[in-house]
């Protein structure tokens, strides 16, 4: 089941980018799917984290990126193919060779702000639509590394995409991003909005009483469903967000309880996108 998934919680820190990194590599390398990543954060984290930095500061000099996409089809009413701002068989996983970027650049609040004088928000939104639309036949998965606040094109994202997943670290301040979350996608109910395919304990500390308290709480408490799986906080996770010039194995890059951890998320997201899309399309045929 084909599906465009957005990344997303209001607050930042909460290990979005790496979520989005280890489930493209995961999904890669164990399950033989053809993935997309996104990256809609004018930091480029997850564009760093998945290509040498060289060949980051090449594609953004060159005006490669998803923004410049942007700022021709929106800005410029210009038609560019996105596939040309592609950036093929990224990752430092040498057995990972299903994963394509189109990378960030850092004038992404710039075009944003450029959108928003000229009132293009709705071409914005089109844009996007067309562009999801596109992606989603050449793609198992395009997941969009979304920015933290609720930006233009975050909102678009929200909007346009098949379902939405929130990271939430185990403390209070990172659940208030969800419930910013939740009461925007109340808002304007009638412009559509994505499906919350859950929500993803990160960076859970094993040995610590209160995250565990804090996870128990939530699942009690949430509004949207929890995934089971949980990601631990790892030295292996934090280290990941370096891109190794020599390639190196899935195993190595995410060992022993990380990378089982992982590959339960992966399974459990793969389990979860069918149900979704198999209620939806009952729902679609009860409508007829
Ligand atoms: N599970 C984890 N264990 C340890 N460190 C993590 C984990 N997930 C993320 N980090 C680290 O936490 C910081 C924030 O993570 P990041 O993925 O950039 O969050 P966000 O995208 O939400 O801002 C980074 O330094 C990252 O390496
Ligand atoms: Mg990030």
């Amino acid at each position: 089941m084909r599906s465009t998934i957005t990344i997303m919680n209001a607050k930042g820190g909460v290990g979005k980018s790496t979520l989005v990194l280890a489930l493209a590599e995961t999904l890669s390398v164990t399950h033989g799917k053809r993935v997309l990543v996104v990256d809609s954060d004018a930091h480029a984290s997850i564009s760093n984290m998945l290509m040498r930095p060289e060949w980051v500061h090449t594609v953004q000099a060159k005006g490669r990126t998803m923004v410049d996409f942007f700022i021709s089809t929106v800005l410029r009413n210009e038609r560019v193919a996105w596939t040309s701002y592609l950036c093929t068989g990224v990752s430092d996983i040498d057995d990972a060779r299903t994963i394509d970027l189109l990378p960030g650049g850092g004038h992404l609040t710039l075009f944003e702000r450029e959108v928003s004088k000229a009132s293009q928000e709705a071409l914005l939104r089109l844009c996007v639509r067309a562009f999801l639309a596109d992606a989603r036949n050449a793609y198992d998965f395009v997941l969009i590394d979304s920015a933290p606040g609720l930006s233009i094109l975050t909102e678009c994202w929200l909007r346009e995409v098949d379902f939405y997943i929130s990271p939430t670290k185990p403390d209070y301040i990172s659940t208030h991003g969800l419930q910013f979350l939740g009461q925007f996608s109340q808002r304007d109910a009638e412009m559509g909005f994505a499906e919350c395919l859950g929500i993803i304990v990160s960076m859970k500390d094993s040995s610590s009483f209160e995250d565990a308290q804090f996870e128990r709480w939530l699942r009690q408490n949430s509004k949207q469903p929890c995934f089971d799986q949980v990601i631990p906080r790892a030295t292996s996770l934090q280290t990941a967000a370096y891109f190794c010039p020599r390639p190196r194995s899935y195993w190595a890059k995410y060992p022993g309880e990380t990378g089982k951890a992982l590959r339960q998320l992966a399974a459990e997201l793969i389990i979860r996108n069918a149900a979704a899309h198999a209620h939806r399309s009952y729902d679609g045929r009860a409508a007829e």
